[in-house]
């Protein structure tokens, strides 16, 4: 490029400073409320026995293909050939790699394996409210245990998240159903083909979608007859004429069991915000029993949270026997907008506890200046107190307090000549205003005044 054809800096465009599209970026206000909810889930997991593991967000396009469901494989995945002409996705969720991962070690690996994790995962959505296109999504996985104990615990577990969030149970709904049941149904009382029965399935899966008609058209289109649920009523006993009738099919009767004996169980537990609800489908193909689903009941925010389910089969994939296995992925995004809609959402604190700030220090006195700061704020740290110095920077110190401030660090520590002179400290303490004096060998009493806001 010639002198002359290069673009003047005024003509020439600028760089965007926005994020990806449908991605965000974290400001340290931000990071710590991501910080805060993953504090919550870790927690929680933890406290019910769940051990944290890790992967890349990197895995093999065909990891996807057997069992995630068309509309992830074909419209959301970020798929990209590598240079050695691999398919490459970047995770769209997390369920497919534990899974690999289980499969992989399976032989070693003491069952049954209580697992979690927090990655980071993918989808080419439309970014609106609730939905992006990079989320992080804490997972929770038990494997192993082929009865319904482990519905029950990942489920109390769910529950107990939502609590140790400040959530109400009047605040969300826990919704429950089961592919077993639904299956069974469509077998037995519809006398549908497995074709018939995926392509209805998925129809479910979209019924929010569409108006009650198309939904009604379009399922008598698959089953060639008028479709509807069954109604078991909300409490045993209650069932329908036709429920009654449908009830007397083995299959149909053990899934209505399992799940009743999932919910009685829950109510036991104390929970009592659980409810059936056959329209709940879940989108991936694999789950193979019950399903359930955490819904904000704000009428402004009536969407899901989360969500999970069992999925038996999904480990027999990678050629070998099969292992039970239940858990449930709950994303980052959803959970924030439900704490922000109630005001539970903490309040921004600053990791830092203290600025050190000088004022009037001459050239002459910088160096024993920086070395009397050096001092204050080694001892400081030493005692485990968060203290940045601002460099004897050249702004008054009213701004240097304000800078502190507006940066939420909670004290200052104010040295000019007199402070160096007598080995004193000044602290301001910046809520109130309120300071104090104190010789630099009293930092015990410093400490002691700087700790109730730790
Ligand atoms: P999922 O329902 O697709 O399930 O996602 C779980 C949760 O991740 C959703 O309920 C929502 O909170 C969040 N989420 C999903 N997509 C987005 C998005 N585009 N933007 C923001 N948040 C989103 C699964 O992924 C299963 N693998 C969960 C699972 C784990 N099943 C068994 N174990």
């Amino acid at each position: 490029m010639t002198e002359k054809s290069k673009p003047s800096p005024k003509t020439q465009k600028m760089l965007s400073t926005e994020p990806y599209k449908g991605v965000r970026d974290f400001y340290p206000e931000d990071l710590f409320i991501q910080n805060y909810i993953f504090n919550i889930w870790r927690k929680t997991a933890e406290s019910f026995g769940y051990v944290e593991y890790s992967a890349s967000i990197l895995e093999s396009a065909e990891l996807y293909r057997a069992k995630s469901g068309e509309e992830i494989i074909n419209e959301q995945t970020y798929t990209f050939i590598d240079r050695g002409d691999r398919e490459v996705t970047l995770r769209p969720e997390m369920t497919p790699t534990v899974a690999r991962m289980v499969a992989g070690k399976r032989r070693e690996l003491a069952f049954p394996l209580r697992w979690y994790s927090i990655p980071n995962v993918f989808r080419y959505e439309r970014p609106q409210r609730g939905r992006l296109r990079e989320h992080w999504q804490l997972n929770v996985d038990l494997f192993g245990v082929e009865k319904n104990a482990a519905e029950i615990e990942l489920i109390t577990l769910a529950h107990q998240i939502m609590k140790n969030f400040g959530a109400q149970e009047s605040d969300f709904e826990i919704r429950i159903s089961s592919r077993k049941l639904l299956n069974a149904i469509f077998n037995d009382w519809y006398e549908l083909t497995e074709t018939q029965s995926h392509a209805l399935q998925k129809l479910i899966d979209r019924k929010n979608k569409m108006d009650a008609d198309t939904f009604s058209e379009e399922a008598e289109k698959i089953v060639g007859k008028a479709f509807s649920f069954l109604d078991f009523g909300a409490k045993d006993g209650n069932h329908s004429a036709e429920a009654e009738q449908a009830i007397a099919f083995p299959d149909i009767r053990a899934a209505k069991e399992e799940l009743d004996e999932v919910m009685t169980a829950l109510q036991n537990n104390g929970i009592k915000n659980v409810v059936l609800d056959q329209e709940l489908i879940r989108g991936f193909d694999y789950y193979t029993g019950i399903v359930f689903e955490v819904f904000d009941k704000n009428p402004e925010n009536n969407r899901s949270l989360f969500g999970g389910g069992r999925y038996d089969e999904l480990l027999s994939l990678f050629g070998h026997e099969k292992v039970a296995a239940v858990g449930f992925g709950m994303g980052d995004v959803t959970i924030a907008n439900f704490l922000e809609t109630r005001n539970l959402l903490p309040i921004y604190k600053s990791p830092v506890k203290v600025a050190i700030i000088s004022t009037g220090i001459s050239a002459e006195n910088l160096d024993q200046a920086d070395a009397y700061i050096q001092k204050v704020s080694t001892a400081l740290r030493h005692s485990n107190i968060s203290t940045v110095s601002f460099l004897n920077d050249k702004k008054n110190i009213g701004d240097q307090i304000k800078t502190a401030d507006r940066q939420h660090i909670p004290y200052v520590i104010i040295i000019g000549p007199d402070e160096i002179a007598g080995e004193i400290l000044t602290i301001k303490k910046l809520s109130t205003g309120e300071e104090k004096k104190t010789p630099l060998s009293s930092l015990a009493e410093i400490i002691l005044y700087l700790l109730p806001e730790k």
